[in-house]
């Protein structure tokens, strides 16, 4: 069962196996320790310490044990006696094909293992992280598409500010969630490099191709320092930082749907497939998955915290610690990977209500920049302008009126500056269509971005 027992004279404690094993938890990369191990004999053959026959059978073992961990045949139990998937692996492979299987590990410690495994495992789980933002930003962009003139008043403060439109909004979210991208695609570039080969800390005395290996694994090429090859965890500390990032983008998202859901806003309705209703309230319809996304951020924030944390202490080489990655970064990319796919449906599932928006948008004064735009652009300085408008609203208030709503005489009373065509200036197709500067929301704009959006999702 054990990999190691030679120098020692007594059985391991119970309580101190089940302290120190893995198995419970790495049996998650079983694939991916195959993997390695598959193009680690194909190294050690052509390289001439490993005969070819040893090879062939070491591969048909290893592809056998595969082939029966994904239809279930074989199970990893934590009780099994191993010590983590390793020692599982190399130990199954010995019992089905014998003396063969011993010589699996020439040239290789667990510790460039292990690193490899991570690696693989990490960079297969960053392609599907990367597969569901992009669904993420298809879906957002369709409702761009949509809603290029749905008009809604856009928020400082939480306080009504100026117009803008649904599109607009939604495209804040968008460039959020393409900069994750990007973020994941820089991770993976600077952590595709192969630590196997670079054995427990100080490399190995086979004439190892470690070039080959690495080539065979998909990676740009080996690590430069076995030391640090076995003992980096940065790339981890990356993902949990961009995950962070995403959880919190999906977060604050989250917490605008949560109270534009509300009975208050009202500017959407989450679909009864993606709502939960209360034991007590029958009226109650609930936005828990949106409230448990925003939840799960803090989660995936404290895995990011627990891995920086934990490698602060750590001399070179491999210590131990180290094997608290796992179970963090695993947790870190399920809760991140079911966040996304969860959330993508939940918006497009949701019901935008446009009239809502819009009305809310001529309610809140959204226009009084434009109204004092106007006056600047007839000569009067910003200043006054500011003032003017100030009280004008001020009498709106006291009348309980918007500012489209005021007379011309109420309008000249404050500024005779003002003119019949204030009201044309202020409406809320105005106030949005001149607004057509590059980001801004005008929807002449937005399209044009919407465009670039489209190819960028192309890639
Ligand atoms: N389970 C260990 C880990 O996750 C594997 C490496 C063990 N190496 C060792 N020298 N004990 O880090």
């Amino acid at each position: 069962m054990k990999l190691w027992g030679g120098r020692f004279t007594k059985e391991t404690d119970q309580l101190v196996h089940n302290f120190n094993e893995s198995l419970s938890f790495d049996q998650k990369f079983y694939r991916q320790d195959i993997r390695g191990s598959i193009a680690h004999v194909k190294m050690l053959a052509k390289q001439g310490i490993l005969s070819e026959e040893d090879r062939d059978c070491v591969i048909k073992g290893l592809e056998g044990i595969l082939e029966d961990l994904d239809s279930k045949k074989l199970t990893v139990s934590a009780d099994s006696g191993y010590e983590d998937i390793h020692s599982f692996v190399e130990g199954t492979l010995t019992e089905r094909i014998g003396e063969a299987g011993k010589r699996l590990h020439t040239g290789r410690s667990r510790n460039d293992q292990v690193a490899l495994d991570m690696k693989l495992y990490t960079r297969d789980e960053i392609d599907e992280i990367d597969g569901l933002v992009k669904a993420l930003l298809e879906e957002l962009l369709v409702i761009m598409e949509a809603n290029t003139e749905t008009f809604m008043p856009g928020f400082t403060h939480l306080q009504k500010a100026q117009p803008i439109t649904l599109a607009h909004h939604m495209g804040a979210y968008f460039e959020m969630f393409l900069r994750d991208r990007s973020r994941l695609a820089d991770i993976r570039k600077r952590m595709n490099y192969c630590p196997l080969g670079s054995g427990a800390l100080a490399g190995t005395t086979y004439p190892l191709d470690r070039t080959y290996t690495a080539e065979l694994l998909g990676f740009d090429g080996p690590t430069l320092n076995s030391m640090d090859s076995v003992s980096d965890r940065d790339y981890l500390i990356e993902l949990l930082s961009a995950l962070s990032t995403i959880s919190m983008h999906l977060s604050r998202f989250c917490e605008e749907i949560i109270i534009w859901n509300t009975n208050e806003y009202r500017f959407v309705e989450i679909d009864d497939s993606y709502s939960t209703g209360s034991s007590i309230m029958p009226q109650k319809k609930n936005p828990d998955i949106a409230e448990l996304i925003r939840g799960k951020c803090g989660r995936v924030y404290g895995a990011l915290v627990s891995l920086l944390t934990t490698m602060k202490g750590i001399p070179l080489a491999y210590n131990k610690d180290m094997q608290e990655d796992k179970e963090l970064t695993f947790d870190a990319i399920d809760t991140v990977k079911g966040c996304l796919a969860l959330f993508t449906g939940m918006i497009s599932t949701m019901t935008f209500r446009r009239d809502v928006m819009e009305a809310s948008a001529k309610n809140g004064f959204t226009n009084a920049t434009d109204a004092a735009d106007y006056l600047v652009n007839h000569g009067v300085p910003f200043r006054d302008a500011h003032g003017i408008v100030g009280q004008l609203v001020l009498l709106c208030i006291q009348k309980g009126i918007a500012l489209d709503d005021l007379s011309l005489e109420e309008y000249q009373k404050i500024s005779p500056v003002f003119e019949e065509d204030i009201y044309e200036a202020i409406s809320m197709k105005t106030c949005v269509e001149k607004r057509m500067t590059i980001g801004a929301p005008g929807p002449d704009m937005m399209r044009k971005v919407i465009e670039t959006y489209r190819k960028l999702l192309k890639k």
